[in-house]
Order: structure tokens, then C-alpha cells, then sequence
């Protein structure tokens, strides 16, 4: 079977139970365009992993508190969040690590508090290295932590970028999408070569695909022309489910796992696995 860009159709297959945990690789979901499915994407795949036994940290880095909420937690009732650890370096991390209702999957929540930290990082000493200052240490604990990044490229998003050992780009498969895409490989590319040289583009992931639509599908295209491998084969299409399951408060892995958006998503969870993004 060959899909949408020409490629053989692969189905990756079941991941190798792990023996044992730790030693994480930090990967940041990162596009400073909004409403493209970060955070849908973050928390599914995070949710996809951890059914394969991956022990999965998400770090909500949004001030609108978006995965803390669809996890299921009021990000509006928590003192402990990202910003707190990153304003006071005698904390400890594992303290502010929140279990969810999902075994093997935390998350350190963020809420509108962070929208302040932009300007006050400004005056610190190495203010892109602080959120990396508090994550190392938690390495230790999990397999991958996934960094949910807010739309912007601002300090926040170059902390994310500092932190993490690899970049995916969730995508939706929209022309106005692809507009942002060549500043924030730019921007990815300026952070490798000055701060983080191990910083790696785990890759693009297309998100709210129409197969009814041409343009969605040009778009495909026209992202594999421009990215080929980098271009993850597994297509999150536009599903209403979606929606439905954050109002639920649950990965859509989890609310309803036979549908396909959530069959997409443990697709993706081994596509990441057998390319080694997350091990
Ligand atoms: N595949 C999909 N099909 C339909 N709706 C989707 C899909 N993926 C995400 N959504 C919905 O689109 C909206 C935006 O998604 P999401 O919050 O994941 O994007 P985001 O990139 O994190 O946004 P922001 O930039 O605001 O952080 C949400 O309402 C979400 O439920
Ligand atoms: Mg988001």
C-alpha cells in the first residue's frame, strides 16, 4: 500500500517492553503557530506511550494551562507549577510532579502565572538555561518528558528548545500552517548552533488532516518535498473526538481507544519508538 506522498505504507511494530526506566530524552512540542495540535498531540502520544510501559512526564510550559487541563487538572487550583520552580532554584522538582489518572503518565502543571515569567527572565543570569536547570534532574525518573510549548518563540520557547534533546513539530494540514514553518526551523537551527548542539528535529507530525479536501493533501505533499524523512509517516486526521475527549478530561487513547484518531496515536507512539525519538 503506498500513502498520500508516495511512500510504502508502514505499520511500525510493537515496541520491546523496557526492563527499566530512566535516563529520559526531553522532547519539546514546539510551533509558534496556535491552535495546531500541540497539546493534543503532547498528551495522546504521551498517553499512547505510556500504555506501552514508557514512564512519560508532561511539563505543561503553556500560561493557559491547556494539558494540565486535559489531564484533568483545574491548573487555576495548583500553587506548584512550572513557574514556581523556575523562580526559586533550592526547589525541589520531584515535589511538584502531579500523578494523572493515567498509570505511568505525570505532569508538572502551568497556569497563568507563567505568562509573567517572558519578562522576568529578561534580567536573569543565563535565562535560557533555567527550565533545563530544573528538568535534569528528573531525567532519571522517566523515559521521555514532553515539554508542551505555548505559540510563541519568545525566552519561554527557547528555555523549551535549551532543554530538550529533540523538537517535534505538530502541524495541521492547512496552508496557513506551513507559513510559520521556515522561521521556526530557523529558530531551531540559531539554538542549536548556539546553545544547544545536540538539539535534534525529531520531526513533523500532520495533525487535522481532511482527506476530503485537496489542500490538505497538497499540503502533505508539499511538506514532503520540503522535509522527506523529517516528515513522520503517521497522519492525525480531523476528528470531532477530539474535542470531545478533552471535555472529558482524557487522551482520546484512553476515552475511546478503538477510534482511529486514538488507533493514529499508539501508531505514533511506536513510529517515535522505532526511530528512536523516545526509546
Ligand atoms: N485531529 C484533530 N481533529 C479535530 N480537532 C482537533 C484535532 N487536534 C486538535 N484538535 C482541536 O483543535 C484545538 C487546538 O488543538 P490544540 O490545543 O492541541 O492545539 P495547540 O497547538 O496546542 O494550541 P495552542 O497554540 O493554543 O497551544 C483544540 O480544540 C483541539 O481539541
Ligand atoms: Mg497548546
Amino acid at each position: 500500500m503506498i500513502d498520500i506522498v508516495g511512500r510504502e505504507y508502514k505499520d511500525f511494530p510493537e515496541p520491546k517492553e523496557l526492563t527499566s526506566h530512566g535516563d529520559a530524552r526531553i522532547i519539546a512540542f514546539c510551533n509558534q503557530k496556535g491552535g495546531v495540535g500541540k497539546t493534543t498531540t503532547c498528551i495522546n502520544l504521551a498517553a499512547a506511550l505510556s500504555e506501552y510501559g514508557r514512564k512519560v512526564l508532561i511539563v505543561d510550559f503553556d500560561p493557559q494551562g491547556a494539558a494540565s487541563a486535559g489531564l484533568g487538572i483545574n491548573p487555576y487550583n495548583v500553587d506548584n507549577t512550572i513557574y514556581t520552580l523556575m523562580n526559586n532554584s533550592k526547589l525541589d522538582p520531584h515535589d511538584f510532579i502531579l500523578k494523572t489518572k493515567i498509570d505511568n503518565l505525570d505532569i508538572i502543571p502551568a497556569n497563568i502565572d507563567l505568562s509573567a515569567a517572558e519578562m522576568q527572565l529578561v534580567n536573569e543570569v543565563a535565562r535560557e538555561q533555567i527550565l533545563k536547570l530544573v528538568l535534569d534532574p528528573l531525567k532519571a525518573d522517566y523515559d521521555a518528558i514532553f515539554i508542551d510549548c505555548q505559540p510563541s518563540l519568545g525566552l519561554l520557547a527557547i528555555n523549551a528548545l535549551v532543554a530538550a534533546d529533540g523538537v517535534l513539530i505538530p502541524l495541521s494540514a492547512e496552508y496557513f500552517a506551513m507559513r510559520g514553518l521556515a522561521l521556526l526551523v530557523d529558530t531551531i537551527e540559531k539554538v542549536k548552533s548556539r546553545l544547544n548542539p545536540d538539539l535534534k528535529i525529531e520531526g513533523i507530525v500532520t495533525t487535522m488532516f481532511d482527506k476530503r479536501t485537496l489542500h490538505s493533501n497538497e499540503v502533505i505533499s508539499s511538506l514532503y518535498g520540503g522535509f522527506h524523512d523529517s516528515l513522520l509517516h503517521t497522519v492525525i486526521t480531523r476528528s470531532v473526538k477530539l474535542p470531545d475527549s478533552t471535555i472529558q478530561a482524557l487522551p482520546i487513547t484512553h476515552f475511546e481507544r478503538n477510534h482511529k484518531v486514538a488507533q493514529a496515536y499508539f501508531q505514533l507512539a511506536r513510529e517515535v519508538i522505532t526511530r528512536g525519538t523516545v526509546k
